[in-house]
């Protein structure tokens, strides 16, 4: 595992940034595994600025998120489906063909799901995986007990993670819904790199436990440690428990 630990949030953002635009501008026909929630904006910001600067493009790249809320459409303004059109794939404009998002409000969820798999086999896997971190030691939506060859399914929040993602709904916890789509451990840990980002203070103990804690579903985010090609980037707080 490559540990980056940056001084500060913005640099930390810019770095997970760079390694995207490098893969792209190696690639532009890369595969990549995207992900949500407010430490992205930055990365995302970033992003934006490199592809209005035209040094990266995201016009032949495919991409699969994470997750969504079940319940949601694409056109709610809470879904992650909004969210990577208001902070990304406005701005880039990629193929919208290529651009995948699981749907929340699917009538047939498993179908759905089982679909997503498909749809990322057959576009040969992704290459390079995106990845957050919740607080529950979440990453997608992987809540605890998470087995470690779990494929894309529909899964409950844990009231933490809802208290968590309140402030995306207006500070209220209830509206957060319970149900989620998710990629699972084992469809993370098929891509070929992952790149977890974390930043913050609030973020120290779960990454000692996920880097340093027992290897298990207990806490999703340790799975990586079995991955063969995995970077993880820290600003210093986030950094502070290791
Ligand atoms: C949500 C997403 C996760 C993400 C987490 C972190 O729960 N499903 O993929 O890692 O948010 O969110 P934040 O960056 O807002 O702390």
């Amino acid at each position: 595992m490559k540990l980056i630990v940056t001084p500060d949030t913005l640099q930390a953002t810019a770095t997970a940034a760079a390694i995207i635009a490098e893969t792209l501008s190696a690639e532009p026909a890369s595969v990549l595994g995207l992900a949500t929630g407010r430490t992205m904006e930055g990365v995302y910001g970033h992003l934006v600025r490199a592809v209005q600067s035209r040094e990266t493009s995201f016009s032949e790249m495919t991409s699969f998120n994470l997750d969504e809320y079940v319940g949601l459409s694409a056109s709610d303004p809470h879904s992650y489906r909004h969210y990577m059109q208001e902070h990304l794939f406005d701005h880039v404009r990629p193929d919208p063909a290529r651009v995948h998002v699981p749907c929340g409000a699917a009538a047939d969820l498993d179908a759905e799901c089982a679909a997503y798999e498909k749809a990322i086999a057959d576009a040969g896997g992704i290459a390079l995986q995106l990845l957050g971190i919740g607080n529950t030691g979440h990453i997608g939506f992987n809540e605890p007990p998470s087995l470690f060859d779990t494929r894309t399914r529909v899964v409950e929040l844990d009231d933490e993670t809802r208290e968590q993602n309140a402030s995306m709904f207006g500070g209220d916890a209830d509206a957060v819904p319970s149900r989620a789509i998710t990629m699972g451990v084992g469809t993370i840990l098929d891509a070929g790199r992952l790149l977890l980002l974390a930043t913050g203070r609030v973020k120290a103990r779960i990454i000692a436990d996920a880097l340093e804690g027992p290897v298990s579903p207990q806490v999703s985010a340790s799975a990586i440690r079995l991955h063969h090609d995995v970077t993880v980037i820290l600003d210093e707080d986030a950094a502070s428990n290791l």
